[in-house]
């Protein structure tokens, strides 16, 4: 028997001295490979919802961006992307799943904004860095951390570059943006989700950027899309039942709303020239809209800018230096990426 087992475990002849020594090496190789693996920055990315167009092309730069600068800084970048599907309730619990897993860093789109002291909370209980982003935080609860942070773009400059698009061509032609030439602009709004700080502060800063200049506006109807394409063509083909040619300003918080008027004006047959249709976020369609004179104008919603700040905070976090080098911080807390007019002037081809 012994015979046997001596024969089958060294048929080549090897020594029970080198056989040691074999996996003594092939222990010590797997040692050194272990070292070798480069450092892993894992982020906790937590979104409201996938579905969502602006905040799906925020994500994919993100993970763009991780992903080149892993060989730049020299260490692997982790990013795990969790979809809450419009649940606070479900995003409460990812959260407290990724804060399980020991992540280093958590991006948080929170679905409710109202739900971030909890939120951050728990991020300072186990000592992970959070950092909100798109959705904003009330301050109070911001500063209940040293490091919560929030990465966005400033609500009210939307607000005003929408009124101010608007302004601009009621100033210079007014003939075809007063319909009804009674020297009145008449306006409606589709807002974004309630209680989401860019609806409530786009829609009361674009009418007041023509107010302050001295514009009578008259709103017709306002009412909320949720961003959607889809809730805004339903709502538009009522208004336009209920309006009609009435209609000389449509203001949309974000694009995918604006681009929902389209649909719903091409359904209908509407004819062309359509009212003004002004939006924001500068998404790839509703530029193409603009390009092509069927949308008035939008403001470009820096998703990319806030993509790129997100990681460069995570990457500083993690390698414990002070954000402020990397980043502009405000009050230690916030960074702010500024919006931008689009209309057919500021687009490339236009030839002026
Ligand atoms: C964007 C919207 C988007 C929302 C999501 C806003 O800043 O303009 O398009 O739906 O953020 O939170
Ligand atoms: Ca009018």
């Amino acid at each position: 028997m012994k015979q046997k087992i001596r024969k089958y475990c060294f048929p080549l002849g090897i020594s029970a001295a080198a056989l040691v020594l074999l996996l003594v090496a092939v222990f010590a190789v797997f040692l050194f490979k272990k070292e070798q693996q480069p450092p892993t920055l894992r982020v906790g990315v937590a979104v409201y919802s996938q579905e969502d167009t602006f905040i799906h092309s925020l994500v994919q730069d993100f993970e763009q961006m991780a992903h080149q600068r892993e060989s730049e800084e020299g260490i692997r970048i982790n990013l795990n992307i969790v979809d809450a599907k419009s649940s606070q309730l479900i995003q409460n619990e990812q959260i407290e799943q990724l804060i399980s897993l020991d992540y280093d860093v958590l991006c948080v789109n929170i679905v409710d904004r109202t739900a971030a002291a909890s939120l951050i909370d728990w991020a300072s209980e186990a000592g992970i860095p959070v950092v909100f982003f798109n959705r904003q935080p009330v301050r109070e609860d911001l500063l209940r951390w040293e490091n919560a942070y929030y990465v966005g773009a400033p609500a009210e400059q939307s607000g005003i570059l929408q009124g101010q698009i608007a302004l601009e061509l009621w100033q210079n032609e007014r003939e075809q943006v007063d319909r009804n030439g009674d020297g009145i602009l008449q306006y409606v709004i589709l807002e974004g989700e309630p209680g989401h700080q860019d609806t409530l502060i786009r829609t009361e800063k674009c009418v007041q950027v023509l107010t302050d200049a001295g514009i009578r506006a008259e709103k017709l109807v306002s009412d909320s899309a949720n961003w959607s394409r889809e809730q805004a063509a339903v709502k538009t083909t009522q208004w336009w039942a209920d309006y009609g040619a009435e209609i000389e300003v449509v203001f949309a918080n974000n694009d995918d709303m604006a681009l929902g008027v389209l649909d719903a004006l091409s359904e209908l047959g509407a004819e062309e020239p359509y009212p003004i249709i002004i939006g924001v976020d500068a998404t790839r369609e509703a530029l193409e809209a603009v390009q092509s004179g069927k949308m008035s104008g939008t403001v470009l919603n820096d998703g990319t800018g806030i993509a790129q700040a997100l990681l460069e905070l995570s990457l500083s976090l993690y390698q414990g230096e002070n954000p402020a080098g990397r980043v502009d911080l405000e009050d230690g807390h916030y960074i702010w990426l500024p919006y931008r007019q689009v209309t057919q002037k500021e687009l490339p081809g236009d030839g002026s």
